[in-house]
């Protein structure tokens, strides 16, 4: 399926730059060879993850609770004596630091440098580059091989998978395990939450794409628990064959997609549908409350709202602005459509008619913290799972 013309989900501009944008087509396909769902068209890395990345991780406490407990699961795993910790996509060491405070051996591979910086300035041992093979020979050569490789939100980023596999095997103890955990097909399906179809999201994983694919390089999943983050991911755990004990939820994990049609093509043209039913909802939503007179605005400048705008066709017009507690996002436009974004702070002072949830993902962190917003009458919009105006 096509989205359209898409610029870069996190590329927020400022009106110097908008003649320069960068577009391309985003469009998703199923593969009915190997069941994965991937985008087919693109973008280079190097012009997504740099040194002006717009996203930290740590932009939310309910995301740093979550990690700290990733942190803890791992660590009452069986690591061995003085075990080494590698982290893909650390980012601003959100999960990372905890091994790092923990006083255990440890190093992340993020290269984006700012966010990378961010972990460095923590104490926190970051390498600002990308993970692959290469990577992986000379953090074995220096630091010998790694117990445990994690990883979150990264893995379905990198587009040669391959080489990340490749990587893990050169770099993973014989009974090490490779964990990672990323937004959940199946999530997606149900959800239609079709926002999480972006430039960085190169995969859509599930068990059933998975489970053949890390085969190739002599692994299997042992272990696969959903986590409710991201609006539903799921976290793998990857060893060498016959290394661990597959825990039962791998098969009955199986069974369930294969229950829900993950394979058929079927599953993916009723998405399809709902997906544009979604955009037909939502425009017609926004349209009628600008012809109400409504102030509209939205909450969360997030990736995931790139695809929403530009994709329903959502501009300045239907959203006065976007609000985001990410310094380095104020000030500028989003992507593609141009809505400006402002502070926080600016939300609070505004008193709109509605906000469109954007970061609907983080919805009981932000219900919690605007009570008073509702208490004024202010109202969140949101189209995940459905469009409607939340009561
Ligand atoms: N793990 C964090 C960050 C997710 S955002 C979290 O869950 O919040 C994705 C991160 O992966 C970005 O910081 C990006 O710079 C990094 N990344 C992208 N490609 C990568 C690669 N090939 N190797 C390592 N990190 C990568
Ligand atoms: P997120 O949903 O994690 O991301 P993405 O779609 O980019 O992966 O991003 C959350 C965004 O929402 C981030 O830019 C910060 C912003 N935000 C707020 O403005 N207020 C909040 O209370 C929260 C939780 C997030």
């Amino acid at each position: 399926m096509s989205f359209g013309r898409m610029p870069i989900a996190n590329g927020f501009l400022t009106p110097e730059t908008f003649a320069t944008e960068f577009f391309f087509e985003l469009r998703v396909g199923h593969c009915e060879a190997c069941s994965m769902v991937q985008l087919t068209d693109l973008v280079d890395p190097h012009m997504l993850f740099h040194g002006d990345y717009a996203y930290f991780s740590s932009i939310s406490t309910r995301m740093t609770a979550h990690f700290r407990r990733y942190a803890e699961a791992v660590m009452t795993g069986s690591l061995g004596s003085d075990p080494l910790v590698v982290e893909i996509g650390s980012n601003d060491g959100i999960l990372l630091g905890n091994f790092a405070r923990a006083g255990m051996r440890h190093v992340g591979i993020e290269p984006s440098a700012n966010v990378a910086r961010a972990a460095t300035d923590q104490g926190i041992r970051s390498v600002c580059r990308f993970f692959d093979e290469e990577t992986a020979s000379d953090v074995r050569r220096s630091d010998g091989p790694a117990a445990v490789i994690l990883g979150a939100n990264v893995i379905c980023h990198i587009p040669n998978i391959h080489a990340v596999l490749r990587g893990v095997d050169i770099l993973l103890e014989e009974r090490g395990a490779f964990i990672f955990e990323e937004p959940y097909l199946a999530d997606i399906i149900e959800k239609t939450s079709y926002d999480q179809v972006y430039d960085e999201h190169v995969f859509y994983f599930s068990l059933t794409s998975l489970a053949p694919l890390v085969a190739r390089y002599g692994m299997e999943i042992v272990d696969a628990s959903p986590q409710n983050v991201h609006g539903g991911s799921m976290r793998y755990v990857v060893a060498r064959r016959g290394a661990r004990e597959p825990s039962p939820a791998v098969a009955v994990l199986a069974e369930h997609e294969r229950l829900i049609g993950l394979g058929e093509p079927a599953t993916y043209s009723a998405l399809r549908d709902r997906i544009h039913q979604s955009r037909d909802s939502l425009t017609a939503l926004l349209q009628d409350l600008r012809s109400a007179g409504k102030r509209v605005t939205a909450y969360g400048a997030t990736s995931k709202s790139t695809t929403v705008t530009n994709f329903c066709g959502i501009g300045p017009d239907l959203i006065e602005f976007v609000s985001d507690t990410t310094p380095g996002k104020q000030g500028k436009f989003t992507p593609g459509v141009h809505i400006p974004v402002v502070p926080y702070e600016y939300f609070a002072r505004a008193h709109p008619d509605y906000a469109v949830l954007f970061a609907w993902n983080h919805a009981e962190e932000i219900f919690e913290k605007e009570a008073a917003f509702a208490r004024a009458g202010g109202r969140f919009i949101r189209y995940v799972p459905r469009v409607e105006i939340v009561e």
